[in-house]
């Protein structure tokens, strides 16, 4: 079953898909959503409600399905690495099942652009009564899944139209970047001048992003060959492995093409076996601390033939050096935001390589919106 939407009340705005559109509207929701979290003056976080003190928490569940479990799965790494809070994600569809534990002092995170998904809203009843606490991020603020969670945070990407979800994603990843750096301070594992710099990169970011949405020209011509590829893979490491998976979930979705995404370190024990010349490899990979691991793994692509499609900052398509297929330059923000600037890429190369092949982008085949039964 799907969910009805109102198209006439949203238009294109001179776009040729609402993907297209969504995509290109990223910058300014995402300041949208800064303002919502941020005081005025811009320098530190304000949460609506009562959010549970994060200082307390002993660990956190976050549940969803598809692009919003991706978000949570970057969010894992933003919480640990930032917080030192030990986080669980799962997908909901098996948390529910599965029927796991949960320790008393867990607070629980459901993410979901609809705030409709059956599976999510089954997992977050379970929770019920088991844990501390149950948030839920969500665009859509009347919805059942905000309804049901004790306190709902908006992620302010305004309607969303597109059957593969874009803006949605970069929202809830902003959300719970800023959670992530709540809890970072409330426990004491952040100074106070750090947060500074992170709020002030944030703030940044949408001025970052337009001038990444200008990128066309490469992202065309690398989709241009994946058009024509049977299959592909996505490689990405630490913060970049979450957004590998949803690069190719994109790409699934709206092109149809077969696309795997993978740790690259996890290359040599198994997809390595697939690397010849009629495989794109897509790599995503800011230079940041983990990238000379990366460029490791791009050399044993390129040393079976496989055609590395880099997508890196200036400084690590040049340390790559040559035998890259092709590369495209993002602009540079600092890594723990890098996430939410490599998305656009991601969704640009699966929009162009989707035009390429001339399937519906809006409306990729079996595919709902929104999917509130099982
Ligand atoms: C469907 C949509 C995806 C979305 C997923 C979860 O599969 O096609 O784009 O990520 O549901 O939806 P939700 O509304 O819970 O975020």
């Amino acid at each position: 079953k799907t969910i009805a939407l109102d198209h006439a009340r949203v238009d294109k705005g001179g776009h040729r898909h609402f993907m297209a559109k969504e995509i290109a509207e990223q910058p300014m929701v995402i300041g949208n959503a800064l303002r919502h979290y941020l005081t005025e003056a811009g320098d530190d976080i304000r949460l609506p409600g009562d959010m549970p003190d994060l200082g307390q928490v002993e660990r956190l569940v976050l549940v969803a399905c598809g692009t919003a479990y991706y978000a949570c799965l970057t969010a894992k790494y933003w919480f640990e690495q930032l917080a030192g809070l030990p986080v669980d994600v799962d997908i909901a569809s098996e948390f529910r099942y599965r029927e796991p534990p949960l320790a008393p002092g867990t607070l629980a995170i459901f993410v979901s652009q609809s705030g409709e998904t059956a599976d999510t809203l089954a997992a977050l009843r379970y929770c019920r009564d088991r844990v501390a606490g149950i948030v839920a991020v969500v665009n859509v603020e009347e919805s059942t899944i905000a309804r049901a969670s004790d306190l709902a945070l908006p992620i302010h990407a305004g309607a969303e139209i597109g059957v593969a979800s874009t803006k949605a994603f970069t929202c809830q990843l902003t959300v719970l970047l800023l959670l992530a750096l709540r809890a970072a301070r409330a426990r004491g594992r952040m100074d106070a001048a750090r947060l500074a710099d992170l709020l002030s990169a944030l703030r940044g970011l949408p001025a970052t992003l337009n001038t990444a949405l200008e990128i066309d020209a490469p992202v065309r011509e690398v989709a241009r060959d994946l058009s024509a590829a049977r299959s592909t893979l996505f490689l990405g490491r630490g913060l970049m492995y979450p957004l590998a998976l949803e690069g190719a979930l994109k790409l699934k979705e709206i092109s149809y093409i077969h696309a795997e995404a993978y740790a690259s370190g996890e290359l040599k024990h198994g997809p390595i076996a697939l690397i010849d010349e009629t495989l794109p490899v897509i790599v995503m990979a800011p230079c940041d601390a983990l990238f000379d691991k990366t460029v490791s793994n791009m050399q044993e692509v390129m040393a079976r033939g496989g055609r590395i499609v880099l997508v890196s900052d200036a400084e690590g398509v040049e340390a790559a050096g040559g035998g890259t297929f092709r590369a495209i330059t993002m602009p540079v923000t600092d890594p723990v935001l890098a996430p939410i600037l490599y998305a656009l890429p991601a969704q640009l190369i699966a929009y162009h390589t989707a035009i390429a092949k001339g399937t519906d982008v809006d409306q990729p085949r079996n595919l709902a919106k929104s999917v509130t039964v099982e």
